[in-house]
């Protein structure tokens, strides 16, 4: 019942053409007898949005974690600004310029946003220089278009999506080149999740290559330029954001368009065009459903 189409290519190329700020290649990770990653390849470039998509533990926080310095993978290549690199510590992470949001926010519910925003980093001379720390707090959050009334305002008193754009905010400040967000909208109601979908396109336009791991159909298509489908620990399809459907990435989710191996091996010769290679669109088919 599926189409299959031209196959999923390792994708080398940002939204713009440029090269990529950060490409993985071959990347694989296994815990024990769990092969939680086999064989990723991901780019992203600068300006551009890409989304990873796939069902309960199809790998994606393992991918994060990989490209965060949480884990290290047992094989492949991380290449920044088309460097071969390593990643051995979260702190590595940070120094390259890779900032991640992870889904929990790690922030402090007691203290106030600024104290959020600069905790571990304080701006030191012979004193903590609060002033100084506000001012760039304001900044920064006008830079966002920020909704948040004052900066000393606790953090438990923020709603969900205030929350993620201090979250945010924060890893803005090592001006990192590449972000990650883990299910940024996850836990959002309508209206907080459209000031966070704002939020991921103002970090676009700032030129900073944005991979974010979501679950909504609907975000995905909003705001990525390409969308990512892990399956089982592995690619399972590489589509243009605009051109793809919600039902065609819930098939690629689900299984129900194969895995690109299985798929060249049953192909043949009737690959269907790719409109904007090497992106392909996906396979037409009957949708499964959908996610949430
Ligand atoms: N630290 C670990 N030790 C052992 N197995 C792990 C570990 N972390 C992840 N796994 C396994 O690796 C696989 C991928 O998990 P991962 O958490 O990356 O999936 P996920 O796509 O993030 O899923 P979810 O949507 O549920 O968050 C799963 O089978 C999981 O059980
Ligand atoms: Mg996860």
């Amino acid at each position: 019942m599926s189409t299959p189409t031209a196959p999923v290519t390792q994708h080398q190329q940002g939204r713009t053409g440029a090269s990529p700020i950060l490409a993985l290649d071959g990347i694989s990770k296994a815990f024990g007898a769990v092969a939680a990653l086999t064989d990723i390849s991901l780019s992203v470039g600068e300006g551009e949005v890409v989304a990873i998509v796939g069902d309960n533990g199809a790998g994606k926080s393992t991918l994060v974690k990989v490209l965060s310095g949480v884990h290290a993978p047992d094989s492949g290549t991380i290449t920044f600004h088309g460097r071969e690199v390593s990643v051995p510590t979260p702190a590595a992470a940070m120094d390259l310029g890779i900032a991640t949001v992870f889904q929990d926010l790690a922030l402090c519910e007691n203290l106030s946003v600024v104290q959020n925003l600069f905790l571990g980093r304080e701006t030191r001379r012979l004193r903590l220089d609060t002033v100084q720390m506000e001012t760039r707090s304001w900044e920064l959050l006008r830079e966002l278009s920020a909704k948040i009334p004052t900066v000393r305002i606790p953090v438990a008193g923020l709603s969900g999506g205030q929350r993620q754009t201090v979250a945010i905010a924060r890893s803005l400040l090592g001006d990192p080149r590449v972000i990650i967000l883990d299910e940024p909208t996850a836990a959002l109601g309508v209206e907080q999740t459209a000031e966070v979908l704002n939020l991921i396109e103002r970090l676009r336009d700032r030129g900073l290559g944005v991979i974010m791991i979501s679950h909504n159909m609907a975000d995905v298509r909003a705001v990525a330029d390409r969308v990512a489908v892990l399956r089982l620990g592995r690619n399972n399809g590489e589509f243009d954001a605009r051109a793809v459907s919600s039902e065609e990435i819930v098939a690629a989710i689900t299984g129900a368009t194969d895995n690109v191996v299985t798929r060249r091996a049953g192909r043949g010769a009737t690959a269907a065009a790719a409109p904007h290679p090497p992106t392909p669109a996906a396979a037409h088919h009957d949708p499964e459903g959908d996610v949430r």
